[in-house]
């Protein structure tokens, strides 16, 4: 291994739990579930081979809660009741067999950018503020995007909004109950729970809209529903937009803000992300490094770890990690490049990577045309499940 790289490799804790090393796969969907929400084997494989390529964590892609309202039709995963229990048993599963601790991403909806959704469930929102959706500076691949014509969400109903926090909590606990190591809700990229955040989307006057403590409210019950619930040891962590880069939306002042009140309400780790739909070429930047100044922002206001994604270089890596931006990173194209990336740095052998070329069609995949998502430089994305050799027995005792 490079001397540089050195600190990627050193374990670290969060909350109770220990990783081998300061790299995560971030949350991504990747469109190899069913229709109904329920584990396939191709995802198995899928996220076995990630697990294996070398990562401390792996964070299982956005999860549904509920199918009471409308969400982006594709193939995601789901959470919303017991059946999905034995699938997702089977996905902590195969990610510890490769060696990584599992969380998973649940998220009570996508919220008005539940975009091409089935029109029996209804769309929701904290108010009747339709999606932004970025029409200017979109690569090529994505423009189709800025075609959608948003529809004007129904705000919820207080119970209804207690019904999604619920929703989150018994969620939970079937991923806990499935083995996983923590949670990580998703109140990121413009959905549902971001846009309570968002002083764009939220024009609430009762409990959970008005001041910034009103809005960040669903996120702080959810945190502590989950913590009360589940015990302080299991971890529950949240990513964020720390900026929507939407006119009048959620900015890094206020982000830091609700890191502080994150962390108070019980957050074991924050996961720092940018944009929205409106700002999508925020949410998946054309180059790297991107988000790293809002991370060490944050990381300055709280003392629980704080991870951000968008690199592909471990040197970057490395410098992000040691002048203390960051405890870990967390990467997302990087790895559906090249799901070895990890393993490749520790040998010394970071020249080797296959690097993303930021092409855009996995985006295309999983935003606009709801479609399993492939990437043209390593053509084995998707197809991971007839790869018989990544798949060696794991040791007897390794069944959890
Ligand atoms: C195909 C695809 C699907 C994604 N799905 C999710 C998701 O399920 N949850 C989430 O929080 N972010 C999701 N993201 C965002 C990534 O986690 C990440 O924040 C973003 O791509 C920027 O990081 P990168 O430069 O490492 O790709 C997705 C990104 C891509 C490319
Ligand atoms: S090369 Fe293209 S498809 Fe592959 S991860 Fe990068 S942006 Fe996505």
């Amino acid at each position: 291994m490079e001397p540089q790289h050195k600190i990627i490799f050193e374990p670290m804790n969060i909350g109770e739990i220990q990783l081998d090393n300061r790299i995560a796969l971030a949350p991504t969907y990747v469109g190899m579930g069913d229709e109904t929400g329920m584990v396939t084997d191709q995802q198995l494989c899928y996220y076995y081979t990630r697990a294996t390529g070398g990562l401390g964590l792996v964070i299982v892609e956005i999860t549904g809660v509920t199918g009471r309202f409308a969400f982006i039709a594709g193939r995601g995963l789901g959470a919303a009741s017991d059946r999905s229990i034995p699938g997702l048993q089977d996905l902590a599963r195969v990610i510890h067999w490769g060696g990584a601790k599992a969380f998973i991403q649940l998220a009570p909806g996508h919220g008005a950018q539940a975009m091409s959704h089935h029109k029996r469930r209804p769309l929701v929102g904290p108010s009747a503020v339709p999606a932004l959706i970025q029409q200017d500076g979109l690569p090529k691949t994505l423009q189709g995007i800025a075609k959608t014509s948003p529809e004007r969400p129904r705000p919820l109903e207080v119970e209804e909004i207690i019904g999604l926090k619920e929703a989150m909590v018994r969620a939970a606990v079937r991923a806990k109950r499935a083995g996983f190591d923590g949670i990580e809700v998703h109140g990121a990229h413009g959905y549902l729970l971001c846009q309570f955040t968002s002083p764009y989307y939220n024009r609430r006057s009762d409990d959970y809209g008005g001041s910034p403590e009103k809005r960040w409210r669903l996120s702080l019950e959810t945190i502590h529903g989950m913590k009360e619930t589940l015990g302080k040891n299991f971890v529950v962590g949240y990513r964020f937009s720390a900026r929507e880069w939407i006119p009048g939306g959620l900015d890094l002042p206020e982000s830091i803000e609700m890191a502080k009140a994150l962390q108070d309400a019980g957050a074991d780790y924050l996961s720092v992300s940018q944009g929205c739909y409106g700002a999508a070429t925020h949410l998946f930047p054309a180059g790297e490094d991107a988000m790293t100044e809002d991370a060490a922002a944050i990381r300055k206001a709280v003392s629980i770890p704080v991870m951000c994604p968008n690199f592909q270089d471990p040197d970057k890596v490395a410098e992000a990690i040691s002048n203390g931006s960051v405890d870990l990173v967390a990467l997302s194209r990087a790895l559906l490049a090249d799901p070895m990336w990890a393993i490749k740095v520790k040998e010394g052998r970071a020249a080797e990577i296959e690097k993303c070329k930021r092409c855009y069609q996995c985006v295309r995949a999983a935003i606009v045309d709801h479609v399993p998502v492939r990437c043209p430089v390593n053509p084995r994305l998707g197809f991971e499940r007839f790869d018989a050799q990544s798949f060696p027995r794991p040791a007897i005792g390794q069944g959890g």
